[in-house]
This record gives structure tokens, C-alpha cells and sequence, in this order.
């Protein structure tokens, strides 16, 4: 079926999440959607499903005007979606999942259903037991699963929303085989990824979206740096970087092993010197959060040894690392760095112990504060409340809020949402602190900024971590390589 998107907008509040696109795709083709996290990708794909509504744009469905009032309507025209996350009923059994939206009601038809669902797994190769709970499945099954219901629905358009994540080799290699027969009988494939890989093993064309806008499309045979230019943009020559000797050891992790709820870190060895820049590159999501949470004692190691000097405070509570000079700048200034509704003389106050025990010296607090929004060209007041203002100037608050002396600065995304001036007078900063001697660690997704800023690199993918790299030699192609998957 062939598809055309024309002229797409949608914004989220001020967040633009697609701007102007457009996007065709022939019948029997496989397109590959690239871009970075929060390039549009699922927004668009979405749209496309009746999951959600462009604000502005047309859909053509075979040439005919059609926007999916809703993903049954979508799916009555032939589109069908596979999300991220599997969207079937973990209680019910296969065949019972394999016929919602199917006429006829959950029980009526058995018999019918059952030989479809037979038939589907047979043409794939899938082996799926219809009297199997769903909840019981791996992802990979119910990704089949729901595949086959979206086909015995009439999909003649299938949309895959990153669909390898959690699933196996072997079945990423079954759901490979499968998109390519239904591309053979005709149908149109939308596989979105950031995976270079697995779009040219897979996709005849690809899509790459950034900041919301098609800003390429390419066709098969891929030229991988072309991929990488197009996903990640031109670099920025490096930056003139400040001559700082660095010297001695800030921080050495080894060997550690840190976990959340659904990632793992495993053997991580990692050596940070004073007045270092360390810049962490990958997708978000990838593990670059976790090894910072460890190394500034918010989330507890489950092996390995974090030491500052000599000293490990491996499994030490969170106090023991701020009282050596390790503070973490988080992503979320708001719900995470600072306390909404509270002023800027608040913070302070509660940051630098002004007045002794539970008196509070506000005229001390009130001169500190001041002095600070001058020293970081904070505009605000004493009085204002933190959540009153800019997104600039409460990362400049923040700032402002660290002890002055600090050994290792960990920062999520520094400048993210910054406009330019804000972001270069972050940096200056940050790099006054580095020529004291303090380490900085810092994740961006901004390659141009890892680059400039960084003195090594390491890249994070899926939870694997890549050796450093010296980010004066590296080359944006090498760094996209590594994000991308490959190399790790
Ligand atoms: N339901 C939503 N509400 C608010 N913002 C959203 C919503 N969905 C997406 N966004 C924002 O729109 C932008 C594009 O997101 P998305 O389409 O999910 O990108 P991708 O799939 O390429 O990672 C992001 O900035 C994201 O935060
Ligand atoms: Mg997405």
C-alpha cells in the first residue's frame, strides 16, 4: 500500500515533536526511520496509526485522503503499528489476544481463528501454543503474536517501533524474514531504529528525522557514513581546549557492576584524572545515568569499587561521597536538582548551612544570595521561587548551589534546552572548575558538544561501554559507529 505523508506538524506544548513532514513510501517497501531519541520518529509513526492527531498535515492512503480517527479506524484502512512495548493483554491466552478487534467477540469463532493463527505461524515460522498465557511469553513471541493479529486484521502497512529491543537473535532474525516476505507480497514495511546495522540488513530506503524535520532520505545499498552525517549532523571543528595539566588521580572505578530495573552495567573500569573532562556519548537510556548515580553514591554498586584517592566508597552512602567532593548535576533541574516553589534565598540557605541548627540566619543567606546571582548572572531575585525561572538560569542556580571545591562534577545533559549564550557560559564555568583541578563527567547527546568539550569519550550502548576515546582524534563517523551499535 502505498502511503504519503504531506506536510505533517505536531508540537507537544512549545516541545516541536514534528515540523513540516513528508514522507512517502511505495508499496512493497521497506523504509527504515532513523534519527536520535526525540527526533519525532514514534510521534510521526503514530500519527500514521490514529495512536494520535497532527496538528496540521495530510495522510494519503493509495492516493486516497484518510486521517485514522483512531488505531481501529487506521487498521480497518490497512495500517497496523507494533509498539515499543507489547499493547496485548498478558491474562488472556494466545488466540484469545490473537482475536481482539477481530468481528465476532472474544469467544465466538474459535475454530476459524485457531486455523488463521495456525496458518500465519506456519507462513513465518513461528511457533506460538494458542492456549499459551500471554503474560508467559517473551517479547519476541508476542511481538510474533501481535504481527499475526495485525495481518489477520488486513494490515497492508505494518509499523515497527523499534522492535529488537529485548527480543533474541533468533527471533530478530524470524521477524527479519517475515517483514521481507510481507515487502515481497506487496506490503509496505515502516521500521524505525537507531540501529545502523540491522537498517541496511533490513530496509530497501531510509528516513532520517532530526529535531522533527526529514532532513534525508537515502536508498539502499547504504553508505554507513552517509547514515551517520545525515543522523548526527556536521561537526563542529574541536574547540580551542584551555591547557590544563592534568595530573593524578580523580577517580578510579573498577570492575563495577550496577543495575537498575532494566539495565545492567557489568565490569566497567574507568580511571579519571584531575582536571579531566570525561564526556559520555550514547542514546539516552543506555546506561550513562547509571554509572553516574554509582560514582556519586545515589544508586549502590552491586560489585566493584569506586575510589576517590585511595579510599573505596563502593557501597558507602550517599553522604560519604559528597563529603569528598563528588556532587551529580541531574537532568531534571526541577524535579530532581531543586525544590519547586522554594525561592533562589531558600536554596541557599539550606545549601551553605546559613545560621546554626534549626535557626536560619537569613541576612546571611540573603547577602550569599545575592553575591551568587551576580557571580552567575542569575536573573532573578532573592525571593523568586526556582521554578519561576528560566531554564538558563536555573542551571546557572545549580551551579551556584555546588560547594566551591569540588573533585569529581558529574552533569546530565548541561545544557540541554539551553539557548547558545546560556550553554557557552555554562561551559566557561565548568571549565574555570576543570583548571582548579576538578575531574568533570558529563553526558550529552549533542556530539558537537562532546567533542568540543571532552577530553576522552566513552560511548554507551545497551549497557555496554566502550574503552575511552580521545576525543581530539576521533572522528563524528567513529563516534556515530559506536552509538549506533557497532564496535562494542
Ligand atoms: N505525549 C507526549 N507529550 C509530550 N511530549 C511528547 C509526547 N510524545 C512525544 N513528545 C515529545 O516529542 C518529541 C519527539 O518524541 P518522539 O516522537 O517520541 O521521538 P523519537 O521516537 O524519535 O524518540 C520529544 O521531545 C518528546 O519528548
Ligand atoms: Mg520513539
Amino acid at each position: 500500500m502505498k502511503i504519503e505523508l504531506v506536510n505533517i506538524h505536531k508540537r507537544y506544548g512549545a516541545v516541536v515533536a514534528n515540523e513540516g513532514v513528508n514522507l512517502t513510501i511505495a508499496a512493497g517497501e521497506i523504509r527504515g526511520l532513523l534519527g536520535e531519541n526525540g527526533a519525532g520518529k514514534t510521534t510521526l509513526m503514530r500519527i500514521l496509526s490514529g495512536y494520535t492527531f497532527a496538528d496540521a498535515g495530510r495522510i494519503l492512503l493509495d492516493g486516497v485522503e484518510h486521517h485514522p480517527s483512531s488505531p481501529a479506524d487506521a487498521i480497518r484502512a490497512g495500517v497496523g503499528m507494533l509498539h515499543q512495548d507489547p499493547m496485548d493483554v498478558p491474562q488472556l491466552s494466545v488466540l484469545d489476544n490473537f482475536g481482539l478487534g477481530q468481528s465476532g467477540g472474544l469467544y465466538r469463532r474459535r475454530r476459524p481463528m485457531l486455523a488463521s493463527l495456525e496458518h500465519l505461524c506456519q507462513r513465518f515460522g513461528f511457533k506460538l501454543d494458542p492456549e499459551a498465557v500471554v503474560g508467559s511469553l517473551t517479547v519476541g513471541e508476542r511481538q510474533q503474536l501481535e504481527l499475526a493479529r495485525l495481518l489477520a486484521l488486513g494490515a497492508r502497512t505494518i509499523i515497527l517501533d523499534e522492535p529488537t529491543t529485548g527480543i533474541s537473535a533468533p527471533q530478530k532474525a524470524l521477524l527479519f524474514d517475515a517483514l521481507k516476505h510481507l515487502a515481497q507480497e506487496g506490503l509496505s514495511v515502516v521500521f524505525v531504529s537507531h540501529k545502523l546495522d540491522e537498517v541496511q540488513s533490513l530496509c530497501d530506503s531510509v528516513t532520517v528525522l532530526r529535531k522533527g524535520r526529514n532532513v534525508g532520505e537515502l536508498e539502499a545499498p547504504f553508505d554507513a557514513d552517509g547514515l551517520v552525517h545525515l543522523m548526527f549532523g556536521q561537526q563542529l571543528p574541536a574547540g580551542a581546549r584551555p591547557v590544563v595539566p592534568i595530573d593524578g588521580g580523580a577517580l578510579e572505578v573498577r570492575q563495577l557492576s550496577v543495575r537498575d530495573h532494566r539495565l545492567s552495567l557489568d565490569g566497567v573500569d574507568l580511571h579519571v584524572r584531575r582536571g579531566e573532562v570525561l564526556g559520555l556519548a550514547g542514546l539516552e537510556g543506555s546506561g550513562q545515568q547509571l554509572l553516574m548515580q554509582a560514582i556519586a553514591g545515589i544508586v549502590r554498586p552491586r560489585a566493584g569499587s569506586i575510589l576517590l584517592g585511595t579510599e573505596d566508597l563502593a557501597g558507602r552512602p550517599y553522604g560519604a561521597f559528597r563529603d569528598r567532593g563528588v556532587a551529580l548535576v541531574p537532568a531534571a533541574r526541577l524535579e530532581e536538582g531543586m525544590i519547586p516553589g522554594l525561592s533562589l534565598r531558600e536554596h541557599f540557605a539550606l545549601c551553605h548551612h546559613c545560621g546554626h541548627g534549626l535557626v536560619l540566619d537569613w541576612p546571611a543567606a540573603d547577602s550569599l544570595t545575592r553575591e551568587q546571582i551576580a557571580a552567575f548572572h542569575i536573573v532573578g531575585q532573592p525571593l523568586t521561587a526556582v521554578d519561576k525561572l528560566s531554564g538558563g538560569n536555573q542551571q546557572r542556580a545549580l551551579l551556584a548551589l555546588l560547594p566551591a571545591e569540588l573533585t569529581v562534577l558529574l552533569l546530565e545533559h548541561p545544557t540541554r534546552g539551553l539557548d547558545v549564550s546560556s550553554a557557552q557560559w555554562i561551559w566557561s564555568n565548568l571549565l574555570a572548575r576543570r583548571e582548579r583541578g576538578t575531574a568533570l563527567i558529563f553526558t550529552s547527546t549533542d556530539l558537537d558538544e562532546l567533542l568540543q568539550y571532552s577530553d576522552r569519550i566513552m560511548v554507551f550502548s545497551g549497557g555496554r561501554v566502550s574503552a575511552p576515546v580521545d576525543a581530539p582524534t576521533v572522528t563524528v563517523q567513529e563516534l556515530g559507529y559506536l552509538i549506533g551499535g557497532r564496535g562494542l
